[in-house]
């Protein structure tokens, strides 16, 4: 691994946050929500979570590691969940605010701000392959949930942590793994599926994701920070192609 994973890391959750933020500011407000789901599950990956996880109006949701907001602001829209976002980029957080008005905490998802058992709903989405401690993100997931609450997960596994061309900081856990961990931190899993199968995200929702890269490109096409991050969302989208990392969608309940 090279040894500047913290910068890459930063460069693609917290700059690339700020710079969609301006991007979306410039193009209008129904760009926020497709722009800032990115690099998530499509709407219908978000729709199963919605569903298998049983928001509704009113339901309180902790997007954890919930980036820009975008996931929380579709569960929002979507089901009338009321959502708050924590995740360690400051500029990922105050985009999720400024740009969509979901609130956002900064805070480690293995030292959560919330308090044990006050969470009815939980989504995790794109986080477990970024962390090394994975069992200490899923205890922790597991101390603010009520008793029965549910987690949702996207998580992005492989046969092996490190494939070739993995993109810097990213661990991937094997399926298998991930049902053990979940186990082991006090999860019963009730159902998953893989994302290769889901359909395709709707013609207008790809649009605006193409104008708003559009944006990023004309203006930060020059900069070396832009490369450096494209190169990591080209890296995981050529292992999800071949088949090598594999997107799973798991609902469980905290015992
Ligand atoms: C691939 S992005 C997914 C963002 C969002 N969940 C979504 O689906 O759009 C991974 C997110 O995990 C966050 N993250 C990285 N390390 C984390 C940690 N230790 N605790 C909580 N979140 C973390 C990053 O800041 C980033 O926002």
């Amino acid at each position: 691994m090279s040894e500047d994973v913290p910068e890459r890391m930063e460069l693609e959750f917290d700059t690339v946050a700020r710079w969609t933020r301006d991007a979306v500011a410039e193009l209008g407000p129904e760009h926020a929500v497709p722009a800032a789901c990115r690099g998530s599950a499509s709407p219908a990956g978000l729709d199963w979570l919605v569903r298998a996880c049983g928001l509704r109006d009113g339901t309180r949701l902790a997007d954890v590691g919930g980036g820009v907001g975008g996931p929380a602001a579709y569960a929002r829209a979507s089901a009338g969940a009321v959502p708050v976002v924590v995740d360690p980029m400051p500029d990922a957080c105050a985009a999720a605010t400024g740009m969509l008005g979901v609130p956002a905490v900064v805070g480690d998802g293995a030292r959560l701000p919330l308090a044990t058992g006050s969470v009815p709903v939980c989504w995790c989405l794109g986080v477990l392959c970024t962390v090394e401690d994975k069992a200490a993100l899923l205890d922790e997931l597991h101390r603010v949930l009520a008793p029965g609450g549910a987690l949702g997960l996207l998580v992005f596994t492989a046969d092996t942590e490190r494939p070739a061309g993995a993109p810097d900081g990213n661990h991937f856990p094997t399926a298998a793994r991930t049902r053990t961990l979940l186990a082991g931190s006090g999860f019963d899993l009730v159902r998953e599926r893989t994302t290769g199968t889901l359909p395709p995200a709707p013609a207008d929702w790809q649009e605006k994701i193409a104008e708003v890269e559009g944006v990023l490109t004309r203006v930060h096409g020059d900069d070396p920070r832009f490369a450096a991050a494209e190169d990591q969302s080209a890296r995981i989208g050529r292992l999800i192609g071949d088949g090598t990392v594999v997107g799973y969608l798991m609902h469980a309940t905290a015992r």
